[in-house]
């Protein structure tokens, strides 16, 4: 497996495989790699002849006042693991390589609608960041399929759109979440909990849960509203700070309405700094 900083040694090695007509997968990552991540190259091995992963913590996707400068970076770790997982070519570019002329005048990708409310509401500018950086990837990778997690389910969304109306000729696979034996889905920032926190994280599954049960028995389907106060309740009640609880429809992840038949239920809750997100999907 070989690693390349730098678009002129990617494209290179590109060339080669393209000439010898290999099908390229992309797994785009911002490294700190677990067993989520290698999920997904698993997954990218089986669509693909050649899997790149990319580890670049996107500057462009951060706020202001987020984890940026704190953000793991474990590039020598991510290698071995990758390694293991089947991966061929690991990109990991510097910020200079990405945004040369710096954020500030760099071109941007902008998704309406599905960047709207949620995280894009917690988290302004933060799906332009993911867009406009994923672009990138696309141009400089030209990937036949590139793989995601369906953990940042409103990101996929976002990924899906900007490749359906930008007509990027890339196949997208979402890939389900990826969770510890307790329940919680793995996430690079699980590392921030503390012993205490780890403890009381895996509620934030048990309450999606419990609210799929609801929404999938025949009681109480219509009050999506009742529903989302009485899983915030929940959460509370563990310790967790609610940032947004939201059932919404699956497809356009807009409120749910009583005859919809594919729901989620979108969460996103602070336990002390760090900020966990996950989801849940029914079909009723
Ligand atoms: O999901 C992530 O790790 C990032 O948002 C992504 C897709 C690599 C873009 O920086």
């Amino acid at each position: 497996m070989r690693t390349v900083h730098t678009l002129k040694e990617l494209r290179a090695m590109l060339r080669e495989y393209r000439r010898q007509g290999k099908r390229i997968g992309l797994v785009p990552t911002m490294g700190n790699l677990h067993e989520g991540h290698l999920s997904l190259v698993r997954k990218a091995t089986e669509a693909a002849d050649v899997v790149v992963t990319s580890i670049f913590v996107n500057p462009m996707q951060f706020g202001a006042t987020e984890d940026l400068d704190t953000y793991p970076r474990t590039l020598a770790e991510d290698q071995k693991k990758l390694e293991t997982a089947g991966n061929t070519l690991v990109f990991a570019p510097s910020n200079n390589e990405i945004y040369p002329e710096g954020l500030a005048r760099q071109t941007r990708v902008s998704v309406p609608d599905v960047s709207e409310g949620h995280c894009g509401a917690s988290r302004p500018g933060h799906f332009d960041g993911v867009a406009t950086v994923v672009a990138m990837l696309f141009n400089m990778v030209q990937p036949d399929v590139a793989v995601f997690g369906e953990k940042d389910f409103q990101q996929l969304a976002v990924i899906r759109k900007m490749t359906r109306d930008l007509k990027m000729p890339v196949e997208i696979i979402g890939v389900p979440t990826s969770r510890e034996k307790d329940g919680l889905a793995r996430s690079s920032r699980n590392g921030y909990l503390t012993a205490e926190e780890r403890k009381q994280a895996p509620a934030v599954y048990k309450t999606l849960q419990a609210l799929a049960q609801k929404l999938q028995s025949q009681e109480d389907t219509q009050d999506f509203a009742a529903l989302e106060r009485a899983g915030q309740t929940m959460l509370s009640e563990a310790g967790l700070r609610p940032d947004y609880l939201n059932i919404v429809n699956s497809h356009t992840l807009k409120p749910a309405a009583p005859d919809d038949r594919e729901l989620t239920i979108l969460v996103a809750a602070f336990l002390g700094t760090t900020r966990l997100i996950d989801n849940l999907s029914l079909s009723r």
